[in-house]
């Protein structure tokens, strides 16, 4: 039977660019790493499939918000000893990293959690991670999604080169079958790794592999390998002809069953949708307004200078005008056209989120609109990205999963032990 899928984005204080200026939030925490377990903890107690880290190997901006944060793959380590059953996912630069040190610490963290670790494959995108890593800018996006396939076969190879059976143990005799453990011999474009990997192969034998492309090479790459997708999708059209899309490269690429597809959620829940308005605008509110709206004006490309904060946003120039890069620019055309928002809401949903699809309101006028994407070929599932943390996911728990495992969409226990299992993915 299908059922619904929800993964956990943590990110530092939430995902509203203000959420660290709350009172309340967590911004004292972010470097202990009890903080990060009980977010997974109660991710865990919400039966979610699995938490999520993104990556980048630069900051900028830093007086705006805090951009340090622990390696992923180093927190993870730590969240595979406080947690049991829920999936623990990270991302993986293949523009940055080489498939030996990725299978090995990807294999790694698979035993210590027992077999619950996915690995989100990024190809990057700043100048100012490259600059940190020995290039001058970025380079070309299709040689990093070159990269990013070889990248991918070659950590792959890493982990079949133990038999899952190769280790026997045998104190009178041998520890290993030698012809169960292989050299790899990998040598491609970007790489050559010998092998075999220093460790056994991973209980799952692969790792779960996410993919997020958005464009042409991402999208090829994630229906070749992908075995789940986060997606960006403003509304339910949007995501319609990404998850339509998608499943039809799936097929062609031969793969029966699809992919599953989750877009990102940004969730504002309350009893009454007035008293979930009221939290939206909380944060809004905390926005320095200077620097939201250079952000804005850099989107747009124009002076906003002159814009009222708390009167509806004028109205923009058609898309086939504008210049500039396309795809925020008409998510901002988007938010005006449906929501017809302030200046200052359309800066706040900037801030949360970006493009992804914001829901406000009670329990069930969310599970509402996720049900509604979940059968109508808009989501497998979610990615939730909560605005602030941990308010925001400990009330989604407790409010929207039960609505949601009532109506029988979502699990009410674990019925397995692995990410792969939790995923209905097929053994590897
Ligand atoms: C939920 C989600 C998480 C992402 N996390 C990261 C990340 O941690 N690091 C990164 O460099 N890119 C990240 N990306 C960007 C994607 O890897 C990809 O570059 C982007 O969707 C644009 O697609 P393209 O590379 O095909 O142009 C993420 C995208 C999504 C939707």
């Amino acid at each position: 039977m299908r059922e619904m899928h929800l993964n956990l984005f943590i990110f530092g204080c939430g995902h509203h660019r203000a959420a660290w200026r709350h009172p309340a939030s967590a911004i004292e925490r972010l470097n202990d790493a009890r903080y990060y377990e009980s977010l997974a903890q109660t991710a865990e107690r919400g039966k979610f499939d699995a938490i999520f880290f993104a990556d980048w190997h630069a900051i900028d901006n830093i007086a705006d918000g805090p951009r340090s944060y622990f390696d992923p793959l180093t927190l993870l380590a730590a969240l595979a000893r406080a947690t049991e059953k829920i999936g623990l996912i990270s991302t993986v630069s293949s523009t940055f990293t080489t498939p030996f040190h990725a299978a090995r610490t990807l294999a790694s963290l698979d035993h210590l959690s027992k077999g619950r670790i996915g690995w989100n494959v990024v190809t990057s995108m700043f100048d100012s991670e490259a600059r940190n890593h020995g290039y001058d800018a970025m380079p070309p996006h299709a040689w990093r999604y070159g990269r990013a396939t070889e990248f991918i076969d070659a950590v792959q190879k890493l982990w079949d080169s133990w038999d899952a059976d190769a280790v026997i143990n045998d104190r009178h005799g041998d520890y290993a079958c030698k012809d169960k453990v292989r050299a790899v011999n990998h040598k491609g474009e970007h790489f050559s790794t010998q092998g075999p990997l220093t460790i056994p192969r991973p209980p799952q034998g692969h790792p779960v592999l996410f993919q997020a492309g958005a464009s042409e090479e991402g999208r090829a790459v994630a229906a070749a390998k992908a075995e789940a997708i986060y997606a960006v999708a403003y509304d339910l059209e949007a995501a319609q002809d990404y998850y339509r899309d998608m499943q039809r490269r799936a097929k062609l690429a031969g793969r029966e069953k699809g992919i599953p597809v989750m877009p990102g959620l940004v969730t504002y829940v309350a009893s009454t949708q007035a008293e979930a308005k009221a939290k939206q605008q909380a944060l809004d509110e905390l926005l320095p307004v200077a620097t939201s709206l250079r952000q804005l004006e850099s989107f747009i490309a124009q002076d906003c200078s002159g814009w009222e904060l708390d009167a509806p946003v004028p109205a923009l120039p058609p898309l086939e005008d504008f210049t500039g890069p396309k795809g925020r620019y008409a998510t901002v055309l988007r938010i005006i056209r449906s929501e017809q928002p302030t200046l200052r809401q359309l800066l706040g949903r900037l801030a949360a989120g970006g493009g992804h699809c914001t829901m406000v309101g009670t329990p069930e006028m969310i599970a509402d609109r996720m049900e509604d994407w979940w059968r109508n070929d808009g989501a497998d599932g979610f990615n939730l990205m909560p605005p602030s943390l941990p308010s925001d996911i400990e009330d989604f728990v407790d409010q929207v999963v039960p609505v949601l495992q009532k109506r029988g969409l979502f699990r009410t226990e674990y019925q397995t032990d692995t990410l792969r299992g939790h995923l209905s993915l097929p053994p590897v």
